[in-house]
């Protein structure tokens, strides 16, 4: 008997190595903080699903992008186009026809690859042969919120190298804004007379943020600045309008336009982050165009449902959308992010490649650095979730993306203007500390010798760039004034500022500055306010310091627009 199986056996391994061979791909040490195994997925559950192809050249793009962003470079300010950037990193045809051949193999209709990206629609079932897993269905009581996920996904090893990453796998997001600190309404309502003479006594407010960092420059050139918008937040035109009037010179007609991503909607009552954010790149921005992007992502699903329709994290969503655009807007203002290791790294390399070719095309991108501290994006425990639940500093993400984006961590006063204790800064682990920064992040670290040794990565790339004001925000939701804090506040401020010399230079016929860390670490220094005072506690310590130089509560500095405008 022995005798007559073996051979079958041996014909059928033989015929389809493909289906054997599976090797890891990503694999989480454990359910991540938070969410609970409920059940087995039904297989019948229909997943829309991103296959990110092995793209090419990502280190001359890498290369390319620090050449055109740094001032004195022959290809300074020489920006590349759409179609520049996808001949340069589309993936190989043979790629390309070896996933195709993978999931012909299974049944499953390849989808039209974009910006790198292939998206297939299948079964859970279907998924679980393709991938090596068994998909759950996850319950977070916190938010109660289901989702449908696995905590491991293999590829046979005939298309392991040529696919960089698939979702919805193993991303359990947390991704939060940054500006939840809302505190009570405040009683005046009424509006104020001469709003721009008010300085920052009852708060701060656009006037306040333009005598603070200097800001003169009155747009001329119909340059356009865009803000992101997630999980579900409304960015209100009315409380805009009763904003502009009330705090503003700007006319109380000025308004954003709104891109809808993935299915997003903006219908409803305002909500803070997006009315934060819209509120405060008009009222410094104008008359540049707004673009408010509302990108939807991670519906709360329902276990029940006989169907589903599980999307993905919406920060692949709105990049690839931005990927697939011809004209971009010159500056981009973001006010969300996760804990960095809660991303992961497959995930977060995918995205963090995505910034880098938004921004090789002359797109500056800034990102708010979150309101943990030390501790992360929001006050957390400051535990790895690595299986070793060692004490850790949390960096956040896309903060700590090296190439593409500029983070944004707090301040807060005015005479002196001194760290914001919320603002979040420390070192990445997934990204080594690019040139443009090493030596300042290393000077840091030599500064503090052994303090915190074993909580951060001295390695890593350091967390903000820059800051900006960050408490106290005066803003308008459903009709009424409210006061928010969080780097949601710096972001947009920085931002706005960032748009406005984009608009000048744009006026000067030169070139938008784009990706800005190499000109900000060079001599853009000069234009920023070093803040040397406050510190960032979190994970039970006093966190960081903000010294002379760089350091990783407020970067190098606030801005000083009038100043960068000569620099630029
Ligand atoms: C520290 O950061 C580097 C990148 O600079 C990374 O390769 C390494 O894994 C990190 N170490 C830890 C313990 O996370």
């Amino acid at each position: 008997m022995i005798g007559f199986v073996l051979p079958i056996l041996a014909a059928v391994a033989a015929a389809s190595p493909i289906q054997t061979e599976m090797l890891t791909k990503q694999a989480l040490h454990s359910v991540p903080i938070g969410w609970e195994h409920k059940a087995d997925a039904p297989g019948h559950l229909k997943l829309n699903m991103h296959i990110a192809l092995k793209e090419q050249n990502m280190d001359k793009l890498q290369q390319r992008l620090m050449e055109v962003s740094t001032p004195g470079h022959d290809s300074y300010g020489k920006h590349m186009t759409k179609e520049e950037v996808d001949a340069m990193t589309a993936p190989a045809a043979s790629d390309v026809a070896a996933v195709e051949e993978w999931l012909a193999s299974h049944g499953v209709q390849a989808g039209k690859v974009a910006n790198g990206m292939m998206p297939v629609t299948l079964t859970t079932s279907q998924a679980e042969k393709m991938l090596g897993t068994k998909y759950g269905i996850y319950y977070h009581a916190e938010k109660d919120q289901y989702t449908l996920r696995t905590t491991k996904y293999s590829l046979p090893k005939s298309v392991h190298s040529s696919i960089d990453m698939v979702q919805p796998t193993t991303l359990f997001s947390d991704m939060n804004m940054y500006s939840d600190r809302a505190q009570a309404t405040m009683a005046f309502n009424n509006p104020v007379s001469d709003a721009t003479n008010l300085g920052c006594t009852l708060g701060v407010t656009p006037s306040c943020l333009q005598s603070l960092y200097n800001i003169k420059y009155k747009p001329t050139s119909n340059t356009a600045i865009g803000i992101t918008g997630y999980l579900g937040e409304i960015a209100s035109k009315s409380d805009l309008s009763t904003f502009l009037k009330q705090y503003t010179k700007v006319p109380s007609s000025a308004t954003f336009s709104v891109q809808l991503v993935n299915g997003g909607s903006n219908t409803g009552s305002g909500t803070t982050e997006a009315n934060l954010d819209t509120q405060y790149v008009m009222g410094l921005s104008y008359p540049i165009k707004n673009i408010f992007y509302e990108t939807a992502g991670e519906p709360p699903f329902n276990p029940d449902a006989s169907d589903s329709d599980n999307t993905n994290e919406p920060y692949l969503e709105w990049l690839n959308y931005m990927n697939g655009l011809s004209t971009v807007p010159l500056t981009v203002s973001s006010s969300y992010g996760d804990n960095e290791q809660t991303v992961p790294n497959d995930y977060a390399n995918t995205v963090c490649n995505n910034f880098m070719k938004l921004a090789a095309r002359g797109v500056s991108i800034l990102a708010s650095s979150g309101d943990g501290g030390v501790g992360g994006g929001q006050p957390s425990e400051c535990v790895s979730n690595d299986g070793s639940n060692r004490e850790l500093f949390l960096p956040t993400f896309p903060a700590s993306c090296p190439y593409g984006v500029t983070a944004v961590g707090g301040t807060q006063g005015q005479s002196p203007e001194t760290a914001a204790s919320l603002s979040s800064g420390g070192f990445s682990n997934y990204f080594a500390a690019p040139s443009y920064q090493s030596s300042q992040t290393q000077a840091y670290i030599s500064s503090i010798g052994t303090q915190y040794a074993g909580l951060y990565n001295k390695t890593g790339r350091g967390i903000p760039d820059v800051a900006a004001q960050a408490e106290n925000f005066l803003i308008v939701v459903g009709g009424s004034t409210q006061s928010v804090a969080g780097t949601s506040c710096a972001a947009p401020t920085f931002s706005a500022i960032v748009a406005l010399l984009n608009d000048y230079l744009v006026s000067q016929k030169r070139s938008p500055l784009g990706f800005l860390n190499p000109f900000l670490y060079g001599k853009g220094v000069a234009g920023l306010n070093d803040i040397t005072s406050g510190n960032n506690p979190g994970c039970n310590t006093n966190g960081f310091s903000a010294k002379k130089g760089w350091d990783p509560v407020t970067g190098l500095g606030t801005p000083n627009a009038a100043k960068l405008q000569t620099l630029v």
